[in-house]
């Protein structure tokens, strides 16, 4: 039941803060420690390397996950694609141990991988919004990501319910391995700050609905740039404007567009730059000031801390490497929008299926 919202997908986005607060109900004591399988800690402190094989929106969830368990837990993390991976192998670590990021748990392309990786005796790990689902039931080890029924087609509360799922299992794992950082990493306080932070930007969905217009009317194409976890923001933010506006989106590393693809800005090109990473922040202004000065459009959405006068978009600051459960928040709104704006069915957009069953 949709409720008061026109679609599913305005329902799911404006359900993450919900989503962020069962989470840490689900994975959290009332003495704020975190509560994993303790058969799932041995297996993930034995392993000397992580592969996080996935697709699409879950594979960008993936991306975030990474400096999450290899600054809290300090283990080495590849993140992979499952079409890529079940048939073209990278040389393995002597102990991996396999994470299938998967809302609907039925992804053919990764079913393939674990079929594989099992033969081989390698430990497996999924972790799904339906635990009743094939990859659910073949891995050794499940976690819920507690997001509720996704209906609409584009994943949105379901990508921060994995990255938010990865950052609590990093600090679990941190903790369970006695590493500096996770001690230091308040992970149920940063987990509500998200809730917050999220929860500011979907008040704030008229001011969205404008720049969206603003931005993307009349267009047919658009890039969105970032460097580090704004990278992999901007992927994400990319393919939820493609897949349900029909308009042609890149998520570039901010760093890379002047390596080739800056011939690509002409004027009116839509550029959305996020710049959430005090470390990064002024080297990806001078990125957007390229593709500005070649009469791109640009739109600059930053976190509080670090936001200037005049840009379009000012989120709330939380802990960097989290940041994006709060910056993806704008990317599907300007998604969500666009689709609006041109009339399209939002949570049903055309060639695409909820679960995609074959490889
Ligand atoms: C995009 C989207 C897809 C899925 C992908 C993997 O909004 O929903 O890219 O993320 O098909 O699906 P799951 O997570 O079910 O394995």
């Amino acid at each position: 039941d949709k409720g008061p919202y026109p679609f599913y997908m305005l329902k799911e986005i404006n359900e993450q803060p919900i989503v962020m607060r069962r989470l840490l109900a689900a994975y959290t004591k009332a003495d704020g420690q975190v509560e994993m399988p303790a058969a799932l800690l041995s297996a993930l402190a034995a392993a000397d390397r992580l592969y996080i094989v996935a697709a699409g929106t879950s594979y960008h969830a993936g991306l975030i996950g990474k400096p999450l368990f290899e600054s809290l837990a300090y283990v080495p993390v590849e993140v992979h694609l499952a079409s890529e991976f079940g048939y073209h192998l990278p040389l393995l670590s002597a102990h991996p141990l396999f994470i299938f990021l998967t809302q609907s748990g039925e992804t053919a392309d990764i079913r393939e991988v674990l079929v594989k990786v099992k033969k081989m005796g390698a430990p497996t790990l999924t972790i799904t919004n339906v635990v009743t689902s094939t990859l659910a039931r073949e891995a050794d080890h499940v976690l819920a990501l507690h997001a509720g029924p996704e209906i609409a087609v584009a994943s949105t509360k379901a990508y921060t319910a994995q990255v938010a799922v990865e950052a609590l299992l990093a600090k679990a794992l941190g903790d369970f391995k006695g590493t500096e950082a996770a001690t230091k990493f308040d992970v149920t306080h940063w987990l509500s700050m998200a809730a917050a932070g999220q929860q500011t930007l979907i008040d704030q969905q008229a001011r969205l609905h404008e720049l969206a217009t603003t931005l993307f009317a009349g267009q047919d194409r658009a890039f969105y740039i970032g460097r580090g976890s704004d990278h992999a923001v901007s992927l994400e933010a990319a393919l939820k404007l493609k897949e349900i506006s029909y308009v042609h989106a890149e998520g570039f590393a901010a760093g890379e567009l002047k390596h080739g693809t800056i011939a690509l800005i002409e004027p009116g090109t839509p550029t959305v730059a996020f710049v959430t990473d005090p470390l990064t922040a002024a080297r990806t202004r001078s990125n957007a000031e390229e593709v500005a000065a070649r009469g791109g459009h640009v739109a600059i959405i930053a976190t509080s801390d670090l936001a200037e006068v005049g840009d379009d978009l000012v989120v709330p600051a939380i802990e960097p490497r989290l940041t994006p459960l709060v910056a993806i928040v704008a990317g599907q709104l300007l998604a969500y929008f666009t689709s609006l704006d041109r009339g399209y069915d939002v949570d049903r957009p055309r060639n695409l299926a909820k679960s995609v069953t074959v490889e």
